[in-house]
This record gives C-alpha cells, sequence and structure tokens, in this order.
C-alpha cells in the first residue's frame, strides 16, 4: 500500500527478527510508527525460510493498527533475496506496505526489485503497489545514494545502516552507530548529510539507523537529536524503552508546531491581504522560505497527531 504509506510519519521504526513469533506479537502494541519484520542479519541461516512463514502469518493474522508495515528481505548479494521477495508478496495481504532492501550498491539492485513487484502484482492481481526502502551500508552505496535514490517511484525511504557502514568502511569500531570519543565531531556527519540530500531531492522519507547500545537512553536521544536536528524523519529502534524517547525527539513541540502555524497566517495576510512578499514577524523577517520551513513543522507535527493550540 504505497499510497497509504507513503506520507505516514516513520518516526520511530521497529526492527523485529521474522523468526520469533513472540516479537512479532508483541511488536503490534508499541507505539513504533514503523515496523519491518527482518529476514535478513537478524534471522540466523538455517532458520530463513521459517521465518518467511512467520512473517507472512503475522501480517496477515496480525492487528498493526495504521503502522507502515514493511519485511526486510536479504539482499541480493546472497541466495535468498528472490524467494524471500516472491514468498512474501505472493502470500502476504494488502496490508504489506512495503519490502526494505538492505545494503543497496547501486540503481540498478533497486530496479531489480521494482521489476520482480510489478510482475508479482501482475500475477496475484494485488491492489496496491508495495513501496520500497533502501538502505545505505556500504561504501559503494553512499557513492552511488543519488542515482538510488532516484531510482524507482517505488521508494519511500532511504535509510542509513550504521553497523554495516562502519564495517563497510572498516572503521576500528566494535559498535556501529554510537559516539566515538576520540574523533573531534561526528564522525558521521558527511554520511548523514549526504543521504539527507539525496534522499530530500527525490522526495523521500529519510531514516536514520540503529542504536546498538539498547540500555543507553541517554546516548540514543542524543543520537536521535543529531539526526532530527539535522532533518531526518526518524531512525530505528530496537526496544521498547527506545520508542517513546524516538517519538519525542521526532515530533516538533508544541511552541514550535504553533509557532510554525502562526507564520504561515503572518504570511498569508501579508501576501494575499497586503500584497507583501516580506512582512515582520515579532522581531523576524519573513518571507517565502519562512513559509517553506513553517509548512514543514506543520506537516510533520499533523503526521504526529499534534493540532494547533487555541489560544485567547
Ligand atoms: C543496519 O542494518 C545496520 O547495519 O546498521
Ligand atoms: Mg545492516
Amino acid at each position: 500500500m504505497s499510497e497509504r504509506s507513503r506520507f505516514l510519519p516513520r518516526r520511530s521504526c521497529l526492527a523485529v527478527p521474522a523468526s520469533s513469533e513472540k516479537m512479532m506479537g508483541k511488536a503490534q502494541g508499541l507505539a513504533a510508527d514503523m515496523v519491518f519484520l527482518d529476514l535478513e542479519d537478524s534471522v540466523a541461516p538455517l532458520e530463513k525460510e521459517a521465518a518467511r512463514e512467520n512473517a507472512v502469518k503475522a501480517i496477515n493474522e496480525g492487528d498493526w493498527g495504521d503502522k507502515v508495515l514493511c519485511v526486510r528481505v536479504n539482499a541480493w548479494d546472497t541466495k535468498w533475496t528472490y524467494r524471500d521477495v516472491i514468498y512474501i508478496v505472493e502470500n502476504a495481504s494488502e496490508r504489506l506496505d512495503e519490502i526494505m532492501l538492505p545494503k543497496v550498491q547501486n540503481a540498478a539492485e533497486v530496479k531489480a526489485l521494482d521489476l520482480l513487484l510489478t510482475q508479482i502484482e501482475a500475477t496475484t492481481g494485488r491492489q496496491s503497489t508495495v513501496g520500497i526502502e533502501a538502505q545505505i551500508e556500504t561504501t559503494r552505496g553512499l557513492i552511488n545514494v543519488e542515482e538510488i535514490c532516484a531510482a524507482s517511484p517505488r521508494l519511500e525511504t532511504i535509510i542509513f545502516g550504521p553497523a554495516d557502514f562502519a564495517a563497510s568502511m572498516e572503521m576500528p569500531v566494535l559498535t556501529g552507530g554510537v559516539q566515538i570519543p576520540e574523533y573531534p565531531g561526528d564522525h558521521f556527519h558527511y554520511v548523514f548529510s549526504k543521504i539527507l540530500m539525496a534522499g530530500r531531492a527525490n522526495g523521500l522519507q529519510v531514516i536514520d539507523g540503529p542504536y546498538l547500545r539498547i540500555r543507553d537512553t541517554d546516548g540514543f536521544r542524543d543520537f536521535a537529536a543529531r539526526t532530527r536536528i539535522l532533518g531526518f524523519d526518524g531512525k530505528w529502534v530496537l526496544h521498547p524503552d527506545q520508542v517513546t524517547v524516538c517519538n519525542e525527539v521526532f515530533t516538533p513541540t508544541q511552541e514550535q508546531f504553533d509557532r510554525a502555524w502562526d507564520i504561515l497566517d503572518a504570511y498569508r495576510t501579508a501576501t494575499e491581504g497586503d500584497r507583501l512578499g516580506a512582512v515582520m514577524f515579532g522581531d523576524e523577517m519573513i518571507d517565502e522560505a519562512s513559509r517553506k520551513m513553517a509548512t514543514k513543522f506543520v506537516t510533520r507535527g499533523e503526521r504526529a497527531g499534534m493540532s494547533r493550540r487555541v489560544t485567547g
């Protein structure tokens, strides 16, 4: 249902191994905006085939509310990808919104998935198109991120995978996606910005990957705030404790939301009533660029269920 899910919020994206029926059951009751049932790295090779069946059962029989519902298949450099896609999309109900493709190296990998999905949809008579989420987590993928983001109209998000990326870069770290105190700055700043620009240039939501120290809530909040401040839409969560923090970090405050609405009102009055392109809003000059910035806050807040506070 990519038409359904394309603009839904993805502040918190919960990873759930499809090998665990228990975890898939629990995930349904958590407040994550998006859930992906994983067939890739959290599932042992000997469990891959059983995990496909579990995932289909969970999609078809579970109560997923309004969550974006996705399955992460194995990457194209394994033997599992084509069977993952065919089994899942042929057997899952229309409630399945998307397929996530990990370790994407170039645009051709996204196009190959797109073609496969097109054939499966034609064969099964599926009414809604399946969306694609693409993970950038290799050096080659980052080099090609611009062509990857433009590779298919099915793409809904682009995601950074810090653990695999650290491995691909051969960084001397043993935990991906956390701060490196010895480095004077944020060692992923360039990566975050590059992925964000490529995603935005193609109208995609842009998502940060996991924070692996799941008991370190303060560290998680700090890392989530880094990508939020750059403009990312959300981040992965691996544990129920991370869900609440993540939703909070990626939702505008009520004050920001109300101020954004006030800017839009003031700008509309100026342009439509007084025919002015730039006006004062308190101590600040606002113009068309301010309208664009404010619109983002309003859209994001509304996606998160916020409404304007009535004053006076
Ligand atoms: C996620 O898949 C990662 O590798 O960080
Ligand atoms: Mg990975």
